[in-house]
């Protein structure tokens, strides 16, 4: 009989299916919404796809009961941006189990009142859709929910700024709970829950007994995490990153027991975290990150654990890792950079066969990278060319760099065949490496550099790639001595081979790696004299060659490029006259200390998007373009001087002007200081010292940012009254004043300045006022 029984409810559940056929009302709703549905054609999956002459139940993204109700629908990343405000067609879908219409693009409009109609709904995923506004009432009509995701930022979001879009105030936190129930799983990121002090904890804990999954995160809640928490006893999930909580983890956190995932990163965490925490039986996933000053150390690791993430980034947690961690057997991601780790790196993180993610960089490990076990058979295989496939075996990505590791960089990195990304820089690594070695067929990057390496290379002719997949290689401040046979290498874009050594030519084999590839090349300081020809640029970003002994004429850099420095070369004639049209993208120019002569083009105004300009220490005769301060509305920092520029500094300093530093010192400049810098409210440095401008005190600069003020060595004459107002220049710290033809207002001015140092103390003659350096430290 019983047998029975279960096979005829068997029978309906398997049969029935296949009878289902959605309804002719059902399907009318449907086509009806997906024909007000303003949606993006392109973009669409689902929608697109809905086709009349077809079984409705079969469409994308919709499910029907045996009836041929519509149960669910699942429109997400439909690019839909309205038309379901009013929406009869959606909300008279009325035997809706699961909606889901996460990542779209609604105008930010409200949730829809509508939505309480859908009485029988247990999930639905509104996160990231574009709602905002305050979660309507009629959300708490649901009451059978048992799922509510409204978060509205994704993860990678959650640490930018970004402002709340929406709120629950009225209704708040307190009676969504108190309504729903039902409700296991509830997600409100980057939703606005005003709550007094840890009232969210008493809300959820009394409310919602049954919730497995709590996240909160970026939902300006306010700590202490209250022990009410624990009457959650299916709590497996606890996200509440990016909060405010500002107080201690709590002890109690240990005692749950179901406990999968806690996830506290960025929440002005303090004090010393329970070692217990690591202990929960049931944790997989622990994040921690971005807590300055939250300390603790790691327990010893006595059993087989379950976890599988620890995320300590940004921590002040110190203390060895301990041999212990290869019981962690799970473990696939352990981040700890920028703690207080020392000692040694146990040998036996090598037994970790899930490790994928190793970051222990800006830590204080010592020692030298331990040759991780490699089991005998293992070992045989390596040696016989076949793929390892035990310990390490999962490692992606390595990162140890700012440590104090030394040794040699060992050989066994070559075997690790799903590396994708090693990092082994700012360290103390010793000793020769062969690139050659670091053929693994996945490998993107590869940073040495900042260690003690000499890295060779053979010259080979082969067709291949040396380094079949590497994307950016770091060798700086290796010793390199020539260049490394990068000819093959398909799809390298950033190469920093700086401070290597490296003499002789450019060769132009350089600039045509990956047929254009390369976006990124650093070569300076080296002792590269010429470039190798013929050559031609490809569509480079970063352009770095400074501090070489680079001749010739300055050579005209690739339209693409953002950063361009050719400083500290023994580039001589003039700069090229057509120069500014080529920097139209860059907002980087360095070309100071070379012995460039002749005008600045006026071409240089048409890099609008300049945020840097060095020109400084050449020989530039000619005046300052006018158009310079004028059309570059951007430019932070002008630093002219050290040449031998004449005429008048430009007048021509827009409202919306940026400067922050404009350096002019040691020119032959004349006229007079212009009364535009006013338009310039960031300027903190200005340095017109050693010129020839005939002009009274700058005191229109008073309540400025200026911090440093250099006007030695100049024609400037008069009293120097507005600046007995010495409280009124609130942010300046030095300021040079003397060599200059001011008459003080003697002894007063002196006198005013007493409290701070003067590099010569006088007794306040005019002469004296004029071999004034002032030095201010208030503010430091
Ligand atoms: C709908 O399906 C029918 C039959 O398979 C097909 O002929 C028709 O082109 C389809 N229409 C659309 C818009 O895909
Ligand atoms: C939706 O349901 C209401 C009430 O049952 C009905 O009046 C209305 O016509 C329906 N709308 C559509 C588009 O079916
Ligand atoms: C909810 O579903 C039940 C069947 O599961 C159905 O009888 C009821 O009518 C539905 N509610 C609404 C409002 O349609
Ligand atoms: C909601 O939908 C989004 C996008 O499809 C998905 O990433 C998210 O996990 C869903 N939320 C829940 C609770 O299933
Ligand atoms: C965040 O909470 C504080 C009180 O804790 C409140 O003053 C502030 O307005 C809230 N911010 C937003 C954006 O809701
Ligand atoms: C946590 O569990 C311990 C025993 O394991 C118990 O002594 C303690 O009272 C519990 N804490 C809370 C807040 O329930
Ligand atoms: C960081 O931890 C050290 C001990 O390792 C401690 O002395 C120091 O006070 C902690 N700093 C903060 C900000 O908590
Ligand atoms: C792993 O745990 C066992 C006890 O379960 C312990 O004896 C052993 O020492 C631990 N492993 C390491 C490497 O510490
Ligand atoms: C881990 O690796 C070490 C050697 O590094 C080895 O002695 C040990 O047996 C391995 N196994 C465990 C469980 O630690
Ligand atoms: C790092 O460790 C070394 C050797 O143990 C020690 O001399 C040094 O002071 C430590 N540095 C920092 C920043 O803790
Ligand atoms: C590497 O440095 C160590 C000291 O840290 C030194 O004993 C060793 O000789 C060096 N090796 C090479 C190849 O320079
Ligand atoms: C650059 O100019 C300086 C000073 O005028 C001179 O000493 C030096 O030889 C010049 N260098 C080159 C490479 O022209």
């Amino acid at each position: 009989m019983k047998t029975l029984f279960c096979l005829s409810i068997f029978c309906i559940t398997c049969i029935l299916p296949a009878f289902s056929q959605c309804l002719a009302d059902q399907k009318s709703l449907l086509l009806g919404l997906r024909n007000s549905l303003r949606f993006d054609l392109s973009y669409s999956t689902k929608l697109v796809h809905w086709n009349h002459t077809k079984d409705c139940c079969n469409w994308d993204g919709v499910e029907c009961d045996v009836f041929g109700h519509i149960i669910s629908l699942q429109l997400d990343q439909e690019m839909i941006s309205g038309g379901i405000e009013n929406s009869e067609y959606l909300f008279n879908l009325s035997y809706l189990e699961k909606l889901n219409l996460a990542s779209n693009k609604f105008n930010k409009i409200q949730i829809p009142k509508g939505i309480s109609n859908l009485e029988n709904l247990t999930h639905l995923n509104l996160s990231c859709a574009g709602f905002a506004g305050q979660v309507p009432h009629e959300v708490l009509r649901l009451k059978k929910l048992v799922s509510l995701d409204l978060s509205s930022v994704d993860r990678s979001h959650l640490f930018t700024r970004f402002l709340f879009q929406l709120y629950l105030e009225n209704p708040n936190l307190k009676m969504l709970v108190q309504s729903l129930k039902e409700l296991k799983e509830l997600y409100l990121d980057a939703v606005a829950i005003s709550a007094q002090g840890n009232d969210w904890c008493h809300a959820v804990s009394s409310s919602s007994p049954d919730l497995r999954i709590l996240s909160l995160r970026s939902c300006n809640l306010s700590g202490p995490i209250d022990s009410s928490l624990l009457e959650l006893r299916s709590l497996s999930v606890l996200q509440l990153d990016n909060n405010n909580l500002a107080s201690e983890v709590p002890y109690f956190l240990a005692n749950f027991s179901g406990l999968t995932t806690l996830s506290l990163a960025s929440c002005s965490l303090f004090g010393s975290l329970p070692e217990k925490i690591f202990e929960i039986p049931s944790l997989q996933y622990l994040d921690l990150s971005v807590n300055f000053a939250l300390s603790g150390s790691f327990p010893p690791f006595l059993r087989e654990g379950s976890l599988s993430t620890i995320v300590l980034t940004d921590t002040n947690f110190s203390g060895p890792l301990p041999d212990s961690i290869s019981n962690l057997t799970r473990l696939s991601r352990l981040e700890l950079s920028n703690c207080g780790f020392f000692g040694l790196i146990p040998p036996t993180i090598g037994n970790l066969t899930e490790l994928a993610m190793l970051d222990i960089s800006d830590n204080n490990f010592t020692g030298s990278i331990p040759l991780f076990h490699l089991s005998k058979r293992q070992r045989h295989e390596g040696a016989s060319g076949n793929s390892l496939t035990g310990s390490l075996s999962s490692l992606e990505f390595l990162d140890v760099s700012s440590n104090n590791l030394e040794g040699p960089v060992p050989k066994f990195f070559s075997e690790l065949g799903q590396l994708r990304i090693l990092y082994l820089s700012s360290n103390k690594f010793n000793g020769t490496v062969q690139l050659e070695m670091f053929k693994n067929p996945y490998l993107e990057v590869l940073d040495l550099s900042h260690n003690d390496l000499f890295i060779q290379s053979t010259d080979s002719d082969s067709s291949l790639p040396m380094l079949p997949n590497v994307i950016s290689l770091i060798l700086a401040s290796c010793k390199l001595q020539r260049f490394p046979s990068l000819h093959r290498q398909s799809r390298l874009f950033e190469l920093d081979l700086s401070s290597t050594q490296l003499k002789g030519e450019i060769p132009n084999w350089i600039w045509e790696i990956g047929n254009g590839s390369l976006g990124h090349l650093n070569l300076s300081n080296n002792l590269l004299h010429g470039f190798q020809k013929p050559y031609k640029f490809p569509s480079l970003y970063v352009l770095d060659l400074h501090s070489n002994q680079l001749l010739g004429e300055l050579p005209i850099p690739p339209l693409s490029t953002s950063y361009v420095d050719y400083s500290y070369n023994y580039f001589t004639n003039s700069v090229p006259n057509d120069i500014g049209h080529f920097l139209s993208n860059a907002h980087h120019f360095f070309a100071s200390n070379n012995n460039l002569t002749g005008e600045i083009p006026p071409s240089i105004c048409s890099a609008t998007a300049l945020y840097v300009l060095d020109l400084s220490a050449n020989a530039l005769t000619g005046s300052i373009p006018p158009c310079l301060p004028k059309n570059i509305s951007h430019l932070g920092v002008l630093s002219l001087g050290g040449n031998n520029l004449s005429g008048t500094i430009p007048d021509t300093f827009s409202v919306n002007c940026n400067l922050q530093t404009l350096d002019l010192n040691k020119n032959v400049l004349t006229g007079k200081i212009p009364r535009s810098l006013v338009n310039c409210p960031s300027l903190e440095l200005l340095n017109i010292g050693n010129n020839r401008i005939e002009d009274t005190f700058p005191c229109m600069l008073m309540k400025t940012s200026l911090r440093v003020l250099i006007l030695r060595s100049n024609k400037l004459y008069g009293d120097l009254q507005c600046l007995e107002a010495i409280q009124e220049w609130l942010n300046l710290q030095i300021i040079d004043i003397s060599t200059n033809n001011f008459s003080g207002v003697k002894g007063i001015f002196l006198s005013k300045c007493s409290d701070y140092n003067h590099e010569r103390p006088g007794d306040g003659t005019d002469e004296d006022i004029n071999h004034l350096h002032v030095h201010r430290f208030l503010k430091q």
